[in-house]
């Protein structure tokens, strides 16, 4: 294993075979070897510094069912809910004045919000914070409306592919097509944005193999962001009786995607920290180097449960943004307040 290890340290690169092949014969040996090579590139490109992004969870409304997700069309116990423009700016400024440089606005797939309403919202807060990135985060649309929130400002955009396994994808995203998922990655991209593709680890039915092909599907796609993140079962999600994805496997496939892409923007996921109390800071000594601390209205937290027991759902945004900050040095790693973008995109 430390050859391929090596060979992907060096080359950043390793075919779908080798991926499969090292990560059904991990071991600890390996496993630490991995992550002092994903330190490496992360402290090469990065130093110490871990960027904040403000997320703000804006509607919980969604058109799509996915299998796995808590806010999906078909679970009738979820309490719906949507902001304001209003109350969206708020958030905005408080986190503006706690520091953060990007905001990310996250969505279920809501067709109140249309494309007029959220080229509005990315005017008024690109007018009101200049000095700031917005990242969308709404799901599948046309080339035509993500083109029109480009040129409405818009500077990023994260959509997770999921999984790259069609066969799996397919299963877990009932009506929806794997190929328009990637079309969608490859319009982000075409038409400039600061793109996020990202899956989650330890889905139903998962394998080895399937985890290569995600690894192989962000070497081809280069994405700048890359959102990876255990899967946490849902009570009330058809699949939620499964099991989720652990750990230890969550920061492996964390340390391999920065071996593959080694200056991405890595967010340590929310999802991490919600299975293991220190799972945050793992990922940051596996490679991460992006925290996305929550600024919607605390009231409103609880309802975007996309998984069981989410972190951070009682706390003001004031508190988590020192909480974070003390993770990120007590792991050894400085909290950089700038809008963070990726080196081949800075202005
Ligand atoms: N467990 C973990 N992550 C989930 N997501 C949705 N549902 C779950 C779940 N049950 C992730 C998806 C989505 C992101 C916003 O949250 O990957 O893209
Ligand atoms: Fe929210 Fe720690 S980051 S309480």
């Amino acid at each position: 294993m430390k050859t391929l290890l090596d060979k992907l340290y060096i080359e950043n690169d390793l075919s779908e075979r080798e991926l499969a092949l090292l990560l059904q014969n991990m071991d600890s040996e390996s496993e630490k070897q991995l992550f002092e090579y994903s330190s490496m590139l992360k402290t090469k490109h990065y130093g110490k510094s871990v960027y904040m992004r403000g997320l703000i969870e804006f509607t919980n409304f969604c058109k799509q069912d996915c299998l796995y997700c808590g806010i999906r069309r078909s679970n009738s116990n979820a309490e719906r809910y949507r902001l304001s423009k209003e109350e969206i700016l708020r958030c905005c400024e408080e986190g503006h004045v706690l520091g953060y440089r990007t905001f990310v606005l996250q969505g279920g797939e809501d067709s109140h919000y249309d494309d007029s309403k959220i080229i509005d919202l990315i005017k008024l807060i690109k007018s009101n914070f200049p000095d700031s990135a917005v990242t969308l985060s709404i799901g599948e649309k046309s080339f035509e409306s993500y083109k029109s929130y480009y040129d409405a400002g818009a500077d990023r955009y994260l959509l997770r592919h999921e999984t790259a396994s069609k066969r799996l994808y397919e299963q877990l995203h009932p009506g929806m097509s794997f190929e328009n998922r990637i079309n969608c990655l490859k319009n982000l991209k075409k038409i400039g944005f600061q793109t996020g593709a990202g899956f989650m680890v330890g889905l139903p039915g998962q394998t080895n193999e399937d985890l290569a092909k995600d690894l192989v599907f962000l070497k081809e796609v280069k994405p700048e962001m890359v959102g990876i993140g255990p899967y946490i079962p849902h009570p009330n999600t058809p699949i939620g009786k499964n099991s989720g994805g652990s750990l230890e496997k969550t920061l492996i496939m964390l340390a391999l995607a920065r071996l593959l892409l080694p200056d991405v923007l890595l967010p340590s996921t929310t999802a991490l920290g919600t299975i293991d109390p220190l799972g945050r800071e793992k990922a940051l000594n596996a490679g991460a180097n992006v925290v996305m601390p929550n600024l919607s209205p605390t009231n409103m937290r609880k309802k975007y449960e996309l998984y069981a027991d989410k972190i951070c759902t009682g706390d003001e945004a004031a508190h988590c943004r020192k909480c974070i900050e003390g993770r990120i040095n007590r792991a050894g790693f400085e909290v950089d307040m700038s809008r963070g973008d990726h080196p081949s995109k800075q202005a």
